[in-house]
């Protein structure tokens, strides 16, 4: 298991490599692909450093594809493209994601600060961003199969019907590694 300061160095680093890394125009033509034109536009909204991540996540999930069906194959790589999109809710700077690794075990912190500034904010939307990107990808009426697989992405105790809960597996493993 991991120790806040081992996440804290492992989060800081990964934030600090998707921020320095450029986004190559061919990415940008393989996922503008992927997404239908509404996806794409929630996509380009992601700060640069998300972006990153989730084509970085994307890339992982793409080599996990061989046993999966066409429209298994499409869900998740699009659910791996705009997993984190409750996080456009905040501009999140790399600060703010290393005091949530220190709280994050702390709920009635985050609770406490959340009314009271805008790292209070920032937190809860770190807290938050898989139910607030649920919750907009289900008013947008995307499929039930995305809008469960954006909201269970940090849910490693979630069991799904398949095959869902099998594409929930290899997008978790993928977020955990970018
Ligand atoms: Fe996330
Ligand atoms: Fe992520």
């Amino acid at each position: 298991m991991k120790t806040a300061f081992s996440k804290i160095i492992y989060r800081g680093r990964q934030v600090y490599w998707a921020l320095k890394s450029n986004i190559k125009p061919e990415e940008v033509i393989w996922a503008k692909n992927l997404l239908n034109p509404n996806e794409y536009a929630i996509f380009t909204q992601l700060s640069r450093a998300d972006r990153r991540h989730s084509l970085d996540v994307a890339w992982l999930c793409a080599n996990s594809t061989h046993l999966l069906s066409n429209e298994e194959r499409t869900l998740l790589l699009k659910s791996a493209l705009l997993h984190d999109m409750g996080k456009r809710h905040y501009p999140l700077q790399l600060w703010h994601r290393i005091v949530y690794v220190l709280l994050q075990n702390h709920p009635w912190w985050l609770k406490a600060l959340k009314e009271k500034s805008s790292l209070g904010k920032a937190l809860w939307v770190m807290a938050q961003h898989s139910n607030l990107g649920a919750e907009e990808a289900a008013q947008l009426n995307w499929s039930p199969d995305l809008v469960a697989l954006i909201r269970h992405h940090h849910d490693r105790q979630v069991v799904l019907s398949e095959p869902l809960d099998k594409l929930i597996g290899i997008l978790q493993s993928a977020d955990e590694k970018s």
